[in-house]
């Protein structure tokens, strides 16, 4: 590889000093008083007190309740007024006798920029109630799961349709017990700030006759005319998806039709989607597993600017349970293909062409809403901590707040031109071929009808996710923003022309971190890079453990040899298709998950016309948007993969950043090559923070209740309270384990 003056600049330029020094030789942990001064790791996190640590890994851009927990993204909805309602279920920190006992509570956004809660702290002195429907009537005795919004619905109001939870626990592992979710529907007269229910029973009291299910939850409401067309319906009609599964033959999608005007009667068709048990529809593993239950399914309709009812390809978004060893054996997927008409019942049904993963790290439960102004789609993963399983629990009240929900995302139809006709685009993946405008089919079928036009490329499409445009604005609140020069790098120069590397060499291999001529002084950026890796990498064996990509953090340089350091990188492994984030953190994994996140992402040869009329080929080259905020990272690569995860840094100083280049030692005199071009790499530190109402002091934020009534500790007998909406919050002595607010003080 020729060295350019880029090369030398990002070679030998000294990396700036980083944030104040560190005491590394003594720890700082009294217990339950101290938030840690950043020294030496704690063997055990649970040392710490209850709520000691609430400041330690927040985020500060991100949706988040003010403390307690938040599951799945749900009833998401656009108003009239154009503005965003956000929530989630909202949930007590779980304690060893109590219940899931989910409600639903949480803010409102015009630009996601900045969030007011819905239940906000005019009165702060008081403990605000963060519910806008809780459990505890006839059709929701103990918990509230995932709904979604009509908004003008019953009574032209705007309607939830959610799941009403009558016995616990529930899951994909255990037998079901009938009854256990039901269908049920609240309407709202301010807005949505609650949600009142009717004296009626639930609108879809059991799953259709004759199935064992594996689940019964997560109610979808949407329009679309493409349905109402293949269903002989007015375009008007309202359709609804329960996702769902059967025990032993695989998850499902159940598809109803709206039974009277106002939502409070529904028809089973069919299912929308059937698959069998444990698909793996990529043999290559690009498309996930779909395991044996679907949870939080969305409908879409998509164009290459987002939604587009009328003509959009079809797509369905959907948790997927049971087929994955990690992640609480979840995978995050999505379908694309075309509903057809059923010949078997009233349903219509996917012709799947594509499957793929919407987040291959923790984000799940993805949920979307429309924004009817820009005609977008907009997606949100939620992540889960990520603590060593055996302290989660534990972990979780020393933090006092967990969960916290990606950016928003895009999502659209994208797809990708003049890409060569062969054997890799035929196969099962993440892509289909588009054979028209928004018209797609199977990827072998359309390289095979390629070939018999004599084309010798085709136009893939898949589901194109990227960071919300709004998030550009991210950039406005960076206090240190900075380029660094372009470079390339190969396995030969590295060593003779860059003086400040760190290298670290592991079992036969050469990990390689060069220090960026600057880096932040926080765990609050954005990073945008492009990288381009040799193509003959690719699929290639003979470059097994060859590696590129950044380092995202890193101890300092000063800390001593024998010290545990933090350090975490994202990098693509060209040899196995893999876009990897390493965390070895000094926590360590008796304290945190520091497994690495994997996701496959195939780099397509995409022929072009040059200025000559000449047809050249190129390996696409990987776009990189990546965000950090407080531990949660989360990455986006040529719109195509994302990644979220956790990253629990433990030094105030291990926020350097840098160039990341692997190799096995053998490669350093092979002729393989193994040059890397990296290019417009950019860092904007610094982000806004999002709840610019709530109160700063952690005090009143940790205060804050999640403010319904606790089921006892029998979580199978109803509550007896008819409360509507937001109840008031429980006596202390009812208050579980784990908020011991005398801690805080
Ligand atoms: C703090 O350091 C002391 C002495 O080095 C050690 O015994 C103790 O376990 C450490 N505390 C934590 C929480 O790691
Ligand atoms: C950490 O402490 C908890 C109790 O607080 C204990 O259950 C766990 O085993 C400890 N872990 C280690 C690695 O010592
Ligand atoms: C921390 O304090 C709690 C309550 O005061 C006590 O039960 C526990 O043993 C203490 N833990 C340590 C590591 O000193
Ligand atoms: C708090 O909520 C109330 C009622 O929804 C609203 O009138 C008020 O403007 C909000 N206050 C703040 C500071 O957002
Ligand atoms: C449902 O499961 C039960 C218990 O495993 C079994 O007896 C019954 O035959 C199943 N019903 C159907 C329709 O598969
Ligand atoms: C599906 O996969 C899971 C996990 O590997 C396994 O336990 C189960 O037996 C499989 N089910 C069927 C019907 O093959
Ligand atoms: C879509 O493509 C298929 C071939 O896969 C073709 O049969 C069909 O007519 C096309 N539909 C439209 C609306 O163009
Ligand atoms: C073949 O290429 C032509 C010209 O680009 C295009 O119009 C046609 O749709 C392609 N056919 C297939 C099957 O890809
Ligand atoms: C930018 O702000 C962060 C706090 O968010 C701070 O740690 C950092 O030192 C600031 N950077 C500069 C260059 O002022
Ligand atoms: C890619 O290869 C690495 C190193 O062998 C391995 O750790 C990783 O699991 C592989 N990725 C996938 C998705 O198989
Ligand atoms: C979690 O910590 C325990 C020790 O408490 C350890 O044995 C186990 O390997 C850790 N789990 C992981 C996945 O590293
Ligand atoms: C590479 O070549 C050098 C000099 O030619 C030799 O000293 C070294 O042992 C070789 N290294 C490997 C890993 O083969």
């Amino acid at each position: 590889m020729h060295s350019t003056l880029a090369f030398t600049g990002a070679c030998l330029s000294a990396a700036l000093a980083v944030a104040s020094p560190v005491d590394y030789s003594s720890n700082n942990t009294s217990n339950g008083t101290a938030v840690p001064n950043f020294s030496l790791p704690p063997q055990n996190l649970t040392s710490y007190g209850n709520n000691s640590l609430f400041t330690q890994w927040r985020t500060k851009a991100r949706f988040r309740p003010s403390s307690n927990h938040i599951g799945d993204p749900t009833a998401f909805w656009q108003d009239e007024q154009g503005v965003f309602h956000v929530s989630g279920l909202y949930s007590y920190l779980r304690g060893p006798n109590i219940s899931i006992t989910s409600s639903i509570g949480g803010a409102l956004t015009s630009d996601f920029l900045s969030y007011v809660d819905v239940h906000n702290y005019t009165n702060a002195s008081l403990f605000e109630n963060g519910v806008s429907i809780g459990p505890g009537n006839k059709n929701d005795p103990l918990a509230v799961f995932d709904g979604s919004v009509i908004p003008k619905g019953y009574k032209g109001m705007p309607t939830l349709i959610y799941t009403g939870v009558h016995y616990l626990p529930i899951s994909w592992s255990k037998p079901y017990i009938r009854g256990s979710e039901v269908q049920a529907l609240a309407y709202s007269s301010d807005n949505g700030a609650t949600w009142i229910k009717p004296d009626i029973d639930a609108v879809i009291p059991s799953p259709p006759e004759g199935f064992n299910v594996t689940g019964f939850r997560d109610p979808w409401v949407f329009q679309s005319p493409q349905f109402s067309k293949l269903l002989n319906d007015t375009p008007e009609t309202w359709y609804l998806s329960v996702s769902s599964g059967i025990r032993q033959v695989g998850p499902r999608l159940l598809l109803y039709r709206q039974n009277s005007s106002d939502f409070t009667s529904w028809e089973f068709l069919g299912p929308s989607v059937s698959t069998p048990v444990n698909t793996t529809f990529s043999a290559g593993n690009f498309s996930g597993n779909d395991g044996s239950n679907y949870e939080t399914s969305n409908t879409l309709f998509l164009d290459e600017e987002g939604e587009n009812l009328e003509n959009g390809v079809n797509f369905v978004t959907m948790g997927a349970e049971s087929g994955r060893k990690t992640h609480s054996f979840h995978y995050s997927l999505w379908k694309m293909g075309k509903f057809v008409r059923n010949p078997l019942n009233e349903s219509v049904i996917l012709e799947d062409h594509a499957t793929g993963v919407l987040d291959w790290g923790l984000g799940y439960a993805c949920t979307t809403m429309p924004d009817y102004k820009t005609n977008r789609r907009l997606g949100f993963c939620w992540s889960n901590d990520d603590y060593n399983a055996t302290i989660s629990e534990q972990v979780g009240y020393r933090i006092g707040s967990g969960g916290v929900y990606s950016i928003p995302r895009e999502l659209y139809y994208k797809d990708i031109s003049g890409v060569v006709a062969d054997d890799l685009a035929a196969e099962n993946g993440y892509w289909s071929v588009a054979t028209g405008h928004l018209n797609t089919t199977l990827a072998k079928d359309g390289v095979a009808m390629a070939k018999e036009h004599g084309n010798d490329t085709v136009t893939l499409a898949t589901l194109g996710c990227k960071p919300a445009r709004e998030i550009l604005a991210f950039r406005k609140h960076a206090n240190h923003t900075w380029t660094e020069s372009d470079f390339d790098v190969d396995v030969k120069s590295i060593k003779s022309n860059c003086s400040n590397v760190e290298f670290t060499q592991k079992e036969g291999v050469t990990q390689a971190f060069i220090p960026f001529k600057q880096s932040p002084h926080s765990r609050r950026w954005e990073l945008q890079a492009t990288v381009q890796i040799p193509a003959s990498s690719l699929r290639n064996e003979e470059y097994e453990d060859f590696a590129a990509g950044f380092t995202i953090l890193h101890s300092s340089a000063s800390a001593p040899a024998n010290y545990s350091v933090d350090d975490a990188a994202m990098l693509y492994r060209p040899s196995n298709e893999t876009f990897m984030i390493t965390r070895d953190v000094a926590l360590g994994s008796d304290n945190v998950n520091t497994d690495p996140e994997m996701g496959k992402l195939r780099l397509w040869n995409v022929s072009s016309t040059d200025a000559h009329g000449k047809q050249t080929y190129s390996i696409q080259s990987l776009n990189i948007r990546a965000f950090m905020d407080g531990s949660f990272f989360e990455v986006y690569v040529n719109d195509v993969l994302t990644i979220s995860t956790q990253i629990y840094y433990w030094y105030k100083d291990s926020t350097r950043m840098g160039f990341y280049l692997q190799f096995p030692d053998t490669m350093k005199n092979s002729t393989l090559d193994t040059g890397v071009k990296f290019s417009n790499v950019s860092v904007w530190e610094g982000v806004p923070n999002v709840f610019p109402k709530r109160p700063t002091n952690p005090q009143e934020l940790i205060d804050n209740g999640v403010g319904f009534v606790q089921p006892p500790n029998n979580p199978n007998v109803p509550l007896t309270y008819d409360g509507v909406g937001a109840p008031p919050l429980p006596p202390p002595e009812n208050l579980p384990y784990g908020i011991d607010l005398s801690t805080v003080e």
